[in-house]
């Protein structure tokens, strides 16, 4: 063995024991009591968990009027790795008018050589052409990106639903999982004309436009079709009570519909957005924070499991010119860039919030750090977990650490984090990717580049029996052949 980490207290999704962690070429290759090596860390009074996977965090993207996200792959994944993760799922965005070939090429050059943890990318589509669909879709599936993200609303992003029953069609057919931004976008653009018209424009009033209807409208069409042709589909950061509530009712029933939601909708509020001048612009993020009724439900629902994943959705645009003020400092709600930054602070703040404050268990926390999804995302069991066999992405947390959030201690390219001021307890002290260490009580040792590009299977939904519209049964249907 290269490396042992010993006297840790190792958990996974399932299980905490107390055990050494024999590596070797990247991998683990034991676990057991006495394990010795040439290289040991000691990992006594810590806790050894898989490393975090971040699944849901823009970066080096061009948001779809030419906004481009503070991070690269360089800060990007530094900023994880300091926050506990040792793999991350960016977004690919294909705009109008680009092949996805031609988009997967671009991220590509972005990646390569910057990243110093392992990444992949889920595609974003916003122009399903007929090639798109029929050729190109398939072949990045073939190349290990096998997920993507649709949007219901933003004018230059949305797909109609007739292209979302074919997208999904695509996916169920070739084993990928759909992502799906859910937001009704009439809802929006008729409340957030009435606002503007009236000189209601200021930060505050994004929370207005956007209400809890539109999403709860949103996913529950989003199920239906996904349903209709028995699609698996993921609604990211889900943000109401009723909106997870409708997920909740949809897996009871058998249906493959996965559910995430972010730090943002359990730790901040629309007050936030309330702040003194433009302060509200650094938390307008869409679907926009809610209130705190709603994050206690939020919270009961990942406690009971809604949702399976729990991602930053860090869509860093600094407070400045080059991002939230890009339109002057009196611009509407609606020229804001939406997002706000998060993934060094996902971990932390779930840990704090949840696991010592008695909300979920460790396991769960695992399990919401890591292991659903490399499941869901098609990676696992080499990542999501620690078992003999898996890439050692291992993340060593001290789980008494108390420290207050500032802005100073962040590594990303930002200007503000939304969290500022917030004390913590349990932090990341070391993390490591394929048995190398990264990140080192606060010192990156790791070099940019080191990372690779995780080739991800289609994702196991075994287990969950979904089942199609009877109209698309030929058994049904008198006889008709329609395959979606
Ligand atoms: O406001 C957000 N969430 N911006 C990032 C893009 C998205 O829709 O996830
Ligand atoms: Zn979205
Ligand atoms: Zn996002």
């Amino acid at each position: 063995m290269d490396l042992v980490i010993k006297n840790g207290t190792v958990a996974t999704a399932s299980d905490s024991f107390r055990a050494d962690v024999g590596i070797r070429d990247g991998r683990i290759v034991a676990l057991g009591e006495g394990l010795s090596a040439t290289r040991e860390i000691d990992a006594t009074g810590r806790l050894v968990l898989p490393g975090g996977i971040e699944a849901h965090c823009h970066i080096a993207q061009e948001s779809a009027t030419g906004g481009m996200t503070a991070d690269d792959y360089r800060s990007g994944s530094i900023s994880a790795a300091f926050g506990g993760n040792s793999c991350f799922v960016p977004f690919a965005a294909q705009h109008r008018g680009m092949g996805v070939l031609e988009t997967l090429a671009l991220y590509d050059s972005r990646a390569e050589g910057a990243s110093v943890i392992d990444y992949g990318y889920h595609l974003i589509i916003t122009d399903p052409t007929e090639k798109a669909l029929g050729e190109e879709l398939p072949a990045a599936f073939a190349r290990g990106v096998t997920s993507f993200k649709v949007f219901m609303t933003y004018d230059l992003m949305k797909i109609d639903d007739t292209q979302f029953l074919d997208i999904l069609s695509v996916a169920r057919r070739h084993g990928a999982l759909t992502m799906v931004h859910a937001e009704n976008s009439g809802i929006i653009r008729w409340m957030s004309d009435r606002l503007v018209a009236k000189g209601h424009t200021a930060p505050r009033y994004h929370a207005i436009s956007h209400p809890a209807a539109a999403e709860i409208e949103a996913i529950n069409r989003a199920i239906t079709l996904a349903r209709f042709v028995d699609a698996p589909l993921m609604i990211v950061h889900v943000s109401t009570d009723e909106g997870a509530a409708l997920v909740a009712g949809a897996r009871l029933e058998g249906a493959r519909i996965f559910a995430e939601t972010c730090p943002q909708y359990l730790f901040l509020t629309r007050d936030d957005l309330d702040r003194p001048g433009m302060e509200g612009a650094k938390f307008m993020c869409s679907p926009p924070l809610r209130d705190a009724a709603t994050q206690q439900a939020l919270w009961r629902h990942l406690q009971l499991g809604t949702f399976s994943l729990f991602s930053s959705d860090h869509a860093p645009y600094r407070f400045d010119a080059s991002g939230k003020l890009a339109k002057g400092p009196g611009a509407s709600f609606r020229q804001i860039a939406n997002g706000m930054p998060g993934i060094a602070l996902r971990l932390p703040l779930l840990f704090s919030e949840g696991v010592r404050k008695g909300r979920i268990t460790l396991n769960q926390f695992v399990a919401l750090a890591a292991t659903n999804a490399a499941k869901l995302y098609g990676m696992h069991p080499r990542k999501g977990t620690i078992a003999i066999g898996a890439d050692a992405d291992i993340a060593i947390w001290d789980p008494e650490e108390t420290r207050t959030v500032t802005l100073a201690d962040q590594h990303d390219n930002m200007d503000y984090t939304p969290y500022e001021g917030m004390t913590l307890t349990g932090w990341p002290v070391t993390v490591l990717s394929r048995g190398e260490v990264v990140v080192d009580a606060g010192r990156l040792v790791a070099r940019p580049g080191r990372g690779r590009f995780v080739a991800r299977a289609r994702p196991d939904f075994t287990g969950y029996p979904g089942g199609r519209a009877p109209e698309l049964d030929p058994a049904r249907n008198f006889g008709a052949e329609i395959d979606p």
